[in-house]
């Protein structure tokens, strides 16, 4: 529990002889809160719409500061995560809070290797979407129908089933995200393999067909973990969050991780890589950039530099600083560094950052502005890159869920402030 401290903020309302003392709580790192709990019974509630200043929870999983621009995972450095580290080993530093043993790691790994198989009739649900429907669409659906085939470990008060639900859903994630792909190229499921590593898995799972051996690329193997683990988790985003909701009238897990694909999808949070891609597309070459940047400084004009700018990062994203290094190694070990696609991402950044408007606005790159340009390389097509986000995020929606629900928790139901009509008699049809 959050150390409160004797401090207290103090309160005074215009009007209100006693002042409304508020406790203060801290945390290990980051701002202390105020509990404005007590505001209610006072005939107050806070407004603080999108919840730009609203803590909605105690957590110990991710810290963030983005003000200095760091990525902790339970305490780890991002950047030391993605050198030294690998997607499974941080599934389960965020679910169990420490780094494996050797031995730990070794059942951890052989567990979801155990569990990356779906229920064969899951395969008919394809069936029921169009070729061309977007896999999102597809992945909100399948996801939310696991929890039709496991009555078995749905008690989320037991530790046993929620432990073997996060396993089922960290292993089955990549293959039901190659099954959306296949269906969409009209091509044959490719069953998982336990003799391959879960990136190297799902890259065989997505590109191998059952008419020749397919070799996955080390490199691109390497690549493709590399950006699961840069999106394992990040606090109380609004996936996360929205899973967390969900999770908190006690829906199963299945659900809930279902509802924050949903969430995930939108081009202000994880749909933003493929938003990327069909930008740098838009702009079609160097020349443009310079009027794209005009639109986007616009206020009469939708349109925004996508992975760009972030509600907590106010400074460069540690993990699109890592992603950037990921993409030169990848394009240049594929022989593509001088990639247009590329050369255009880099050029638009280098002018937004001189760009007094996003340095005002402390606008930078975000963790989606260079992964669909690695996802591309890797040969994902560009519908599918926000599949990849919420394959990556899984272990990150689990482990909030899961900590939430380990602990006392009351559902979550915001306030509001009505501005709507006040109260009326109803009028009959013939008199309005
Ligand atoms: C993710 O929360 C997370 O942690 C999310 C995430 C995760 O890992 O879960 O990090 C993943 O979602 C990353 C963000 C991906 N989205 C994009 O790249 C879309 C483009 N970015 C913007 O839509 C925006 O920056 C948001 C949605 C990401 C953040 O929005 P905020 O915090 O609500 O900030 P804002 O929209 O109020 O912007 C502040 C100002 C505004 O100008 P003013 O109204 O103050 O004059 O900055 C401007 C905005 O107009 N602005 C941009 C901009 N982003 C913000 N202007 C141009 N281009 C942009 N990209």
């Amino acid at each position: 529990m959050a150390d409160q401290k004797s401090k207290h903020a103090t309160l005074a309302i215009d009007g209100v002889d006693t002042p409304i003392e508020l406790p203060i709580y801290s945390g290990s790192l980051g701002p202390d809160v105020i509990d404005v709990s007590k505001l209610t019974g006072q005939g107050y509630f806070t407004y603080d719409p999108g919840f730009v200043s609203t803590a909605a929870c105690e957590s110990g999983i991710t810290y963030i500061d983005g003000d200095q621009g760091i990525l902790l995972h339970r305490g780890y450095p991002i950047d030391q995560l993605a050198e030294k580290s690998d997607y499974l080993e941080l599934c389960y530093l965020l679910l169990n809070g420490e780094l494996p043993s050797g031995t730990a790691k070794e059942e951890f790994v052989s567990t979801i290797k155990n569990h990356t198989m779906v229920n064969e009739q899951l395969r008919t649900f394809f069936q029921g979407f169009r070729p061309d429907a977007h896999p999102m669409a597809i992945m909100c659906g399948v996801v939310g129908a696991l929890s039709a085939f496991y009555h078995d470990s749905l008690d989320i008060d037991d530790e046993e089933h929620r432990k073997i639900t996060a396993h089922r859903l960290i292993a089955k994630m990549p293959t039901l995200a190659a099954m959306s792909y296949k269906h969409s190229q009209g091509q044959p499921f490719i069953y998982p393999r336990n003799d391959m590593g879960y990136a190297e898995n799902f890259l065989h799972m997505m590109f191998a067909t059952p008419c020749e051996e397919y070799k996955v690329s080390p490199t691109l193997a390497r690549a493709m973990d590399r950006i699961f683990l840069l999106h394992a988790d990040h606090e109380q985003n609004a996936s996360t969050s929205t899973v967390r909701l969900a999770g908190s009238t006690g829906a199963n897990p299945f659900a809930s991780v279902a509802a924050g694909i949903a969430a995930l999808w939108g081009p202000s949070h994880g749909g933003a890589n493929e938003a990327v891609l069909n930008m740098l597309d838009e702009i079609g070459n160097v020349d443009k950039i310079p009027e794209y940047i005009r639109k986007a400084k616009d206020k009469n004009d939708p349109f925004r530099i996508m992975g760009f700018g972030h509600r907590v990062y106010k400074n460069y994203d540690p993990r699109a600083t890592v992603m950037q290094q990921t993409c030169h190694e990848v394009l240049e070990e594929l022989g593509v560094e001088n990639d247009p696609i590329l050369a255009m991402a880099r050029e638009l950044e280098r002018i937004a950052l001189e760009d007094e408007y996003f340095v005002e606005k402390r606008l930078y790159p975000n963790v989606d502005f260079y992964s669909g340009i690695i996802l591309k390389a890797i040969g994902i097509p560009v519908e599918m890159f926000t599949v990849i986000f919420a394959t990556g995020r899984t272990p990150g929606w689990i482990a909030h869920w899961n900590e939430m629900i380990g602990s006392p928790y009351k559902i979550g139901r915001p306030r509001q402030l009505y501005t709507g009509s006040p109260k009326r008699d109803f009028v009959e049809v013939d008199k309005r």
